[in-house]
């Protein structure tokens, strides 16, 4: 099989995700490079323009030469043609929530990580909540606000009134993309203009330190829960600036909660991948509060940048990136 790094698209992560390739291209000198552009054809892309690109997290990557192909759709017709192994470095939007792996699966063509049902459950994190909690795992309660909600009145204004301050983030969107801290009134006129756009929900604010789990399964397909990692954000929020721009934020890996908070994480991440029947990896993030971990939510496609948080708890666990890549290709390829 060639293995092919499929990597951009068109969600709003694609800079996140051009990032995550240039980790990923590195550890696979011998994979083809097809860079799905944001405005949707599918091109070869070159190694050296794709290393050598700088500052990916704010600067799209230049897409070269005549497409492979005009659609995602014909792209993949083309990897079935050639026998090709997507290894994917895309994050949210069709890549994260079930669309990409589905037209893989109608296809016959492999790819890393999770399938079509699990990815559509996981992205969705009002549906994850809820089987994540039937399996056992404490999570915040939360309200859909849907486009037209009144949010002056009813259940959000009594829960502002109770908490004093909420989050609200976009149901199906990664790297908090759209998260609001909605502490009054202006607040809510914010959300409710976000949620005319996109499906929100909102959960009261919890506080404590946040706290990132991943979950990596053999080639025999057992699982085991990676060391968490600890969350210091520099200003407060672990938001889009705090995951990729900033240096001051400070990312301990293996964390320091005392070993039955890290138990109770590794627990919860183990449990969640199973509830959404996650493949491969995927990795669970936390709030730790004073009486425990409580779950937010699990990405299927978690960052894989240099700057990410699954790199490093493979690093803490032991295991090289290219041994990582090996095992999602295997499991992939069965
Ligand atoms: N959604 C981003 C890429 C993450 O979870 O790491
Ligand atoms: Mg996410």
């Amino acid at each position: 099989m060639r293995i092919t790094i499929l990597f951009g698209g068109v969600s709003r992560e694609r800079l996140v995700a051009v990032a995550s390739t240039q980790a990923l291209a590195g550890a696979l000198p011998e994979a083809d490079l097809w860079y799905w552009t944001a405005e949707g054809p599918v091109h070869a892309a070159s190694r050296e323009v794709l290393l050598n690109h700088q500052q990916p997290f704010e600067v799209t990557l230049p897409a070269e030469g005549e497409p492979l192909s005009e659609t995602i759709e014909g792209a993949l017709d083309l990897a079935a043609r050639e026998g090709r192994l997507l290894v994917l470095g895309m994050h949210g939007g069709p890549a994260e929530d079930g669309t990409l792996a589905a037209l893989c699966e109608a296809r016959g063509v492999a790819f890393t990580g999770s399938g079509a049902a699990a990815s559509r459950l996981a992205f969705d994190k009002a549906a994850t909540k809820v089987v994540v909690a039937e399996g056992g795992v404490a999570t915040p309660a939360s309200i859909p606000v849907e486009s037209g909600a009144d949010v002056r009145s009813g259940k959000l204004a009594e829960e502002l009134a109770r908490h004093g301050r909420l989050v609200a983030k976009p149901v199906r969107e990664g790297s908090s993309y759209g998260l609001i801290f909605v502490n009054g009134s202006a607040d809510l006129e914010a959300l409710a203009e976000a949620a005319d756009r996109e499906p929100y929900l909102v959960e009261p604010f919890v506080a404590g330190l946040e706290s990132t789990c991943g979950v990596l399964e053999n080639t025999d397909g057992t699982l085991i829960a990676l060391p968490p990692v600890e969350i210091h954000p520099a200003e407060g929020a672990f938001d889009y600036a705090s995951k990729y721009l900033s240096a001051e934020t400070r990312e301990i890996c293996p964390a320091t909660f005392p070993d039955d908070v890290q138990a109770k994480i590794k627990d919860g991440a183990l449990k969640a991948h199973k509830a959404v029947g996650a493949m491969g990896y995927s990795r669970s993030d936390f709030i730790v509060t004073p009486s425990g971990p409580v779950f937010l939510e699990i990405n299927t496609l978690p960052g894989l940048t240099q700057a990410s948080l699954y790199p490093k708890a493979l690093k803490a666990q032991g295991i090289s990136f290219r041994d990582f890549l090996d095992i999602q290709i295997a499991l992939a390829a069965a």
